[in-house]
């Protein structure tokens, strides 16, 4: 028997903007529960608010309605302080746009977490470096953002995510910007999470690829969930791209 156990609630989520005086639904009341260990991928259209899930989730913003549940704790009603200290010690979040600081290396970029937590600096300075040979990138530790290349910041800003040994894995278009081999061993290493350290993985992708290293796939349109598959495992992209054509449009 396997025990399976919640980490991951998501109740009648649901997100309205305020641009402006003009009100943009993102979030239209979805509900989610996803087990400890599972690896599940969003899809949806453009717009369609995969991106606002995942910041809702991983407690960058405060939800309109409904609720975030993260192991047992109501992220949704913490207080901005209590939030972003849970994010630090128990998700580790990959953004759309990266989000590096400009001015530190790679290395810096990464061990910050860390560092702003408390953990001693040559610590840090040994898994920093750990997890940059994690994702092939030891070689340009001393490197600053801007003198990397897009699909080498989105692997450092990977890097960072994993520094404090997150129960959550948040990856918005994590591929986004790298080449073939790069997305499918960076595939691997999330699958790797997983299985080896029973980490949870919620990735954004638009990518029928990469959705099947997913265990599930849930598809978003217009703020909502319209369907979840199963891919199947490798080789059933063609599958997965013509579930997301029915159920998406
Ligand atoms: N801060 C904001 N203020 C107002 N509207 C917003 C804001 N952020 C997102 N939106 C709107 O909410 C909707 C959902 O946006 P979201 O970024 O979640 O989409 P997405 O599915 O991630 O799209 P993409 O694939 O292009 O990244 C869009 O219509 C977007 O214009
Ligand atoms: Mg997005």
């Amino acid at each position: 028997m396997t025990f399976m156990c919640l980490t991951l609630e998501v109740a009648n989520l649901g997100k309205t903007y305020d641009a402006g005086g003009e009100p943009v639904r993102a979030l239209a009341g979805v509900s989610l529960r996803i087990q400890q260990g599972e690896f599940v991928a969003i899809m949806g259209a453009s717009g369609s608010g995969k991106s606002t899930l995942l910041h809702l989730v991983a407690g960058l913003d405060k939800p309109t309605t409904g609720s975030v549940v993260v192991e047992d704790q109501d992220i949704s009603r913490m207080s901005d302080r209590q939030r972003t200290l849970f994010r630090r010690r128990r998700l580790g979040v990959v953004f759309q746009a990266y989000n590096l600081l400009p001015t530190l290396t790679a290395l810096e970029n990464v061990t910050l977490p860390a560092l702003i937590d408390g953990t001693d600096g040559s610590l840090a300075d040994k898994k920093g470096r750990q997890l940059l040979r994690l994702v092939n990138l030891e070689h340009r530790a001393g490197h600053r953002p801007d003198a990397l290349s897009g699909g080498e910041q989105q692997r450092v800003a990977i890097a960072r995510a994993l520094m404090n040994d997150p129960a959550v894995v948040l990856a918005d278009e994590p591929t986004g910007n790298l080449d073939t081999q790069h997305a499918e061993s960076l595939w691997e290493l999330l699958i790797r999470l997983r299985r080896d350290e029973s980490r949870t993985i919620i990735a954004v992708t638009h990518e029928p690829t990469g959705a099947t290293y997913a265990d599930r796939v849930v598809m978003l349109k217009d703020g909502l969930i319209v369907g979840e598959i199963e891919p199947g495992g490798e080789g059933h992209a063609s599958f997965v791209a013509a579930r997301y054509t029915e159920l998406v449009g």
